[in-house]
Order: structure tokens, then sequence, then C-alpha cells
């Protein structure tokens, strides 16, 4: 049997993160953490933040791929979004280029797209190409970072899978949420299918689950191998009871980012 695969999650402390700790072991991983913050009973982890490249160095030596999630992951000041995501997520690159690091997988959002109009009833599903349309600064670094994989697979040949992800939380608490839901599973099983699908060289791939609502174009994540098991709609009626339908008019509910074009969630530190 092949030895398990050692990737260096990036983001361990986080809510993703946490999750993945718990699923990506079933798919037969050697794990490393590493986080700004202490994991509580993990004390391997790496405690580094993203802006000290020799610990990321250090923290990348010897391992077969980086699942990156590390990063503020909410609207905050350009400043601080600057430091932590985009120079942050240089720093992790530059180091995967100095050790041979051969793939990366890379914490897109929804978000870097977020002011693209979402489909209403009889439009065709957006496809994984469209232009970005970041709706917050946040969303912007994940723009940058999409670019940035793209620049290190031309001209160092490191591979990234961008996962632009919707919303991955064990269940959808928002009508919103029931178009661009991932299934924590459905998060194993595509960072699974981003690490060991072959010849990537920079795919872009959206993130959820075969959701009934679903606003867009998984076929870039299926032919990594992805096959989604999980549907947001049986968590539909109970949503749409208490909240209503999307309204199209309200600015807030008529773009794939939602809340995030009109009054995004504030990072809190
Ligand atoms: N959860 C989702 O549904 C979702 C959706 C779209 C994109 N994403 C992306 O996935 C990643 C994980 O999301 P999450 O929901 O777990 O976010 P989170 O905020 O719960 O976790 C982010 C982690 O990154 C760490 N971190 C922040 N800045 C750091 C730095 N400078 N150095 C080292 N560590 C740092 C934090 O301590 C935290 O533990 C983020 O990049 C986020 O943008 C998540």
């Amino acid at each position: 049997m092949p030895a398990p695969r050692t990737v260096l999650l990036t983001g361990a402390a986080g809510g993703l993160g946490t999750l993945m700790q718990n699923l990506l072991p079933a798919f037969d991983y050697d794990l490393r953490l590493l986080d700004m913050r202490p994991i509580e009973g993990e004390p391997d982890a790496i405690v580094a933040d993203l802006a000290d490249r020799a610990a990321l160095r250090e923290a990348v030596r010897g391992v077969d791929a980086i699942i990156h999630l590390a990063g503020i992951s909410l609207e905050a000041p350009f400043e601080k979004i600057l430091d932590a995501n985009i120079v942050g997520t240089y720093n992790l690159y530059e180091a995967a280029r100095e050790e041979g690091v051969r793939r990366v997988v890379f914490a897109s959002s929804n978000h870097a797209v977020g002011f693209t109009p979402r489909p209403k009833d009889g439009d065709a599903l957006i496809p994984v190409d469209t232009p970005h349309r970041p709706d917050t600064f946040y969303g912007l670094s994940k723009s940058f970072g999409e670019d940035l994989a793209q620049l290190y697979w031309d001209k160092h040949g490191l591979e990234t899978v961008s996962v632009r992800i919707g919303s991955c939380f064990p269940r959808p608490t928002s009508v919103r949420m029931l178009s661009v839901w991932m299934s924590p599973a459905d998060g194993a099983r595509l960072f699974h299918a981003a690490l060991t699908a072959e010849n990537v060289g920079h795919t872009v791939v959206y993130g959820s689950s075969a959701n009934t609502r679903l606003w867009w174009d998984l076929s870039s994540a299926r032919a990594l191998g992805y096959a989604p098991q999980d549907d947001s709609e049986e968590f539909a009626g109970k949503l749409i009871a208490e909240q209503g339908e999307l309204d199209p008019e309200n600015i807030a509910q008529a773009y794939l980012g939602g809340h995030f074009v009109s009054d995004p969630p504030i990072w809190p530190y």
C-alpha cells in the first residue's frame, strides 16, 4: 500500500479547517496543521502567521501538497486583507516554489465573482470562466489568489486547483445557501479530487453539493473526479417557509455573492 500523502492544511483552526481535519484522514492523508492560532488538543500543529516566510518554508518542506485555507474569511479594511490574503498567499506560494511542492488546493470563493447576477428561472448556470467580479476587498483577494495560482503554473509548473467555495457548513441556514451550499462530506470529496486528479495545471472549480437550486456549473469539478453526494433540497421547505423566496429586486439577493454586495459581514479581529 502506498504511504499516505502528507498534506499541509493551513487555516486548520478555522471552521472549514476543523471539518477537514476530521474528514480528510478517511482518504488516507497525513495532515500537517498550521494556523496563527494554537489548536486545542493538537500540540504538533504549527503556530505561524502567513507573514512569517521562514516558518512557511519550514512548514511546507517535504509535503506532497498544500490545502490553503488560512486567511481572512470575511470583509475587512483593505490593509488587513492585503497582509493576510494577498501577501500571505504570495508568501505561501513562494515557500512552495522554493521547496518544490507540486500542488496547492486554494480556497477561493464565490465572492471572487460575487457581483455576477445570479441565474433566475430558466437562466443558464454560471460558467467557471465568467469574468472576475469581486463583491468586496475579500473577494478581490480571492481573484488575486486565482491569478497568482495561474502565474505559478505558467511560470513555475506549480499546479493549483482553485475552489470557489460556496458555503461549507454542516447545513444550509438561508435560502441563498440552498443554491451555494457544500456539505462538509462533499467538501472533503472535492478536496480529495483536487489533490489526486492528474494534470490539473491551474483549474478553477466551483465548490458546492449537487443542489437542486444550483447557480453554477460544476462540470470542471466533476472532470477532476468529484462526485457530489448531497443536495440542500431536503432543507428547502423549512427555510423558505421561514424566510420566503429570494427577491430579485432586493440587491442583497440578486447576485451570486448575496448580501456581501451590500452589507458584508466584517472580520471581527
Ligand atoms: N467556510 C466557507 O463556506 C467558505 C466559503 C468560501 C471561501 N472560504 C475560504 O475557505 C477558507 C477557510 O474558511 P473558514 O470558514 O474556515 O474561515 P475561518 O475564518 O473560520 O478560518 C480561517 C483561519 O485562518 C487563520 N488565519 C487568518 N489569518 C491568518 C494568517 N495571517 N496566518 C495564519 N493563519 C491565519 C485563522 O486563525 C482561522 O483559523 C478561507 O480562506 C475562506 O475565505 C470558506
